[in-house]
């Protein structure tokens, strides 16, 4: 308590805890010693009194001094207190000290002070906040440089403005907005609209802000440009696209050389045999023998020429799955002949070799590349060898795991030194003369090996000879192909068939087209299977089965599931073959070339029995 004049008359132990005198030092001297000496003298106690006689009440807040001499940050409510007669006999102190109080508050603020800073200063993005009709509400630096607009110029508009015309009139942001109010984010990679016109490619994230009653604030708005990158991409795809041209071309410049020399043989035995036949009129036997000749000449002719026109046409980079005995056989009816006649080609391949997911048009030039160097190698002629085995990985190369078709491409040359080997793989390092090398083919090889998931690797030794293996991932389709037990080219197949009988005979049928068949009696038996084991090459069931699942909610799993798993549905319902909703059926009774046909259609290979 103060009286009238500002006394103080009572001092109670929190003002004794807060400000440090005890009641018998302060009783009786003026309150303003609490003030500082700025507010002192600037009348800051004497006008608080005044104001608290005049309107009864005083409020502030303001930095107080303890008897120590230091500061606190006071809250100070200051009650005129008057007798009956409305006469003044004193004022009613309260003081909080509310220095910790101040010091978060001044924290808090500092901080969303230099978030803000932090925020407004950055380039590289564009980071703004939109109300939640989606109205722009503040913007940065980054928004600035990215979009084109000043703050003034932009805080208060709608965000579709940053949309093409085209997206808007699609509903694009409308839906983004809508996509982060339902899920709490959109994201996605478009073109927008800078405030001059142009377009640039932006990668956009917004999120929802919700308050802590789960009601959305507003959206939180991050973008990117990624023109830049957008481009930079695109041009490496395009000089990938361009090294494989160029490749190309260069591989039948040597390939046609060959082929030249190869055709004029071809051309001499069938002018020979033509001479030969003309004279022979007479001796029906001996003209048979040059006619067959002839025949068997110009096959082999047709034969080169469709390979080579083949490896030309190919173009466009796509993935197909590839049976690599089919496809070595090709690659080699091309090679052959740009081979010099010194020099022995090999291909050994196993049987049961894994089929793979590649672009046969690279994957051709790949094995090309690889050959003529083996080639040039061996200038003095010894062997080339083209192999290819099935190999289960762990961790090497490359980190590379599980199922591999390993290529090889072995000779018996000059081999190369370990500084040579170090460098092969460079673009553009060759130790060929001008004009011999362009020092890009195994660029293409090792960019091919891995592009397609898998890798490059060289062995060598000077005097010995050399080895490149490309490691290339087993097909999708083979996962879970049979790795040195029973060996089943085309893979194993889920049998799912309530009828034990049916099932037995879809199984024989199966191994006698080169699959490796596991019979199920039920759906949700196949269903089990699939989650425990490897996954299988195929799947082949019946529709109509006793109890729970049917074939077809079966297959609509499994394509939910496995996306890429082939099913085969079979029924004896005629109406059930045109409801399988776009799933393969085959018509029952049906026998093993109705069978082997529509296998061949699903896995888009050749399938017969063996
Ligand atoms: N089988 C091999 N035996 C010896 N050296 C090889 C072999 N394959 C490649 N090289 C070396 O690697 C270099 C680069 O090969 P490549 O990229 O195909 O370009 P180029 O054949 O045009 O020189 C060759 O110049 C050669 O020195
Ligand atoms: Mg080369």
């Amino acid at each position: 308590m103060l009286d009238p004049e500002g006394h103080v008359t009572s001092w109670n132990a929190g003002a004794e805890r807060i400000k440090g005198f005890g009641a018998d030092e302060i009783i009786g001297k003026h309150f303003s010693s609490f003030y500082t000496d700025e507010d002192r003298t600037a009348g800051v106690p004497t006008n608080a009194l005044e104001t608290a006689r005049r309107e009864g009440k005083y409020e502030a807040e303001g930095w107080r001094v303890r008897k120590d001499g230091t500061r606190f940050w006071a809250s100070v409510v200051i009650d005129a207190i008057k007798d009956e007669t409305g006469e003044l006999v004193g004022f009613a102190k309260i003081t909080r000290d509310m220095t910790e109080k101040r010091a978060s508050q001044q924290a808090l603020l500092e901080a969303e002070r230099r978030f803000r800073i932090l925020v407004q200063g950055v380039t590289d993005y564009a980071i703004f906040m939109l109300d939640p009709e989606g109205q722009v509400a503040n913007w940065n630096a980054g928004a600035q440089r990215i979009k084109g607009y000043a703050p003034d110029e932009i805080v208060g508009e709608h965000f579709s403005r940053f949309y093409t015309e085209e997206d808007r009139e699609a509903g694009v942001p409308f839906r983004a907005l809508e996509t982060a109010r339902e899920t709490g984010r959109y994201e996605a990679e478009g073109w927008r609209v800078r405030k001059d016109g142009t377009r640039f490619w932006a990668s956009v994230v917004i999120d929802a802000i919700k308050d802590d009653a789960g009601d959305i604030v507003g959206f939180a708005k991050v973008t990117r440009d990624m023109t830049e990158k957008r481009e930079t991409q695109l041009r490496l795809e395009e000089s990938r696209e361009q090294l494989f041209r160029s490749q190309k071309m260069e591989a039948l410049g040597q390939l046609t050389g060959g082929l030249a020399h190869d055709f004029n043989n071809l051309l001499t035995a069938i002018l020979g045999a033509a001479d030969l036949g003309l004279r022979s009129l007479g001796d029906p036997e001996r003209l048979q023998r040059m006619l067959d000749g002839i025949r068997n000449s110009a096959q082999r002719g047709a034969g080169i020429t469709k390979q080579l026109l083949a490896f030309a046409r190919a173009q466009q980079l796509e993935t197909k799955t590839i049976d690599l005995r089919a496809f070595l056989n090709d690659v080699t009816t091309l090679l052959r002949p740009s081979v010099r006649s010194n020099i022995d080609l090999v291909i050994e391949m196993s049987d049961h070799v894994w089929s793979i997911d590649s672009d046969p048009g690279a994957l051709e030039l790949a094995l090309l590349n690889l050959a003529f160097n083996a080639r040039d190698a061996m200038s003095e002629g010894g062997t080339l060898k083209i192999s290819a085995t099935n190999e289960l990985l762990n961790g090497a190369p490359d980190g590379l795991r599980g199922e591999h078709v390993a290529l090889r491409v072995t000779d018996t040359g000059e081999g190369m030194r370990p500084e040579t080997m170090e460098r092969v793989f460079e673009p553009f390092f060759t130790t060929k003369a001008y004009g011999e090398g362009t020092g890009l083919g195994l660029s293409q090889v090792f960019g091919f090996a891995k592009q397609s998931g898998g890798a490059l690797t060289v062995e060598s030794e000077v005097g010995k000879g050399s080895t490149f293996t490309i490691y290339l991932p087993v097909s999708k389709g083979m996962a879970g192909a049979t790795f040195n037990g029973q060996p089943h080219k085309h893979g194993r197949v889920l049998v799912v068939e309530d009828d034990v009988l049916v099932a037995e005979f879809a199984a024989g049928m199966l191994s006698e087209l080169g699959f490796d068949p596991t019979v199920t009696h039920s759906a949700k038996e196949a269903l089990e299977r699939l989650s425990g084991e490897q996954r299988p090459a195929l799947i082949f069931s019946d529709i109509v089965m006793p109890g729970g699942i049917s074939g077809l909610e079966l297959a609509r799993k499994v394509r939910q599931r496995f996306p890429e798993l082939p099913i085969l549905l079979t029924t004896g319902y005629s109406e059930q073959v045109a409801g399988a909703h776009g799933f393969p059926i085959l018509q029952k009774p049906y026998e093993l070339s109705s069978l082997a046909d529509a296998l061949s259609k699903l896995l888009k290979q050749e399938i017969a029995a063996a």
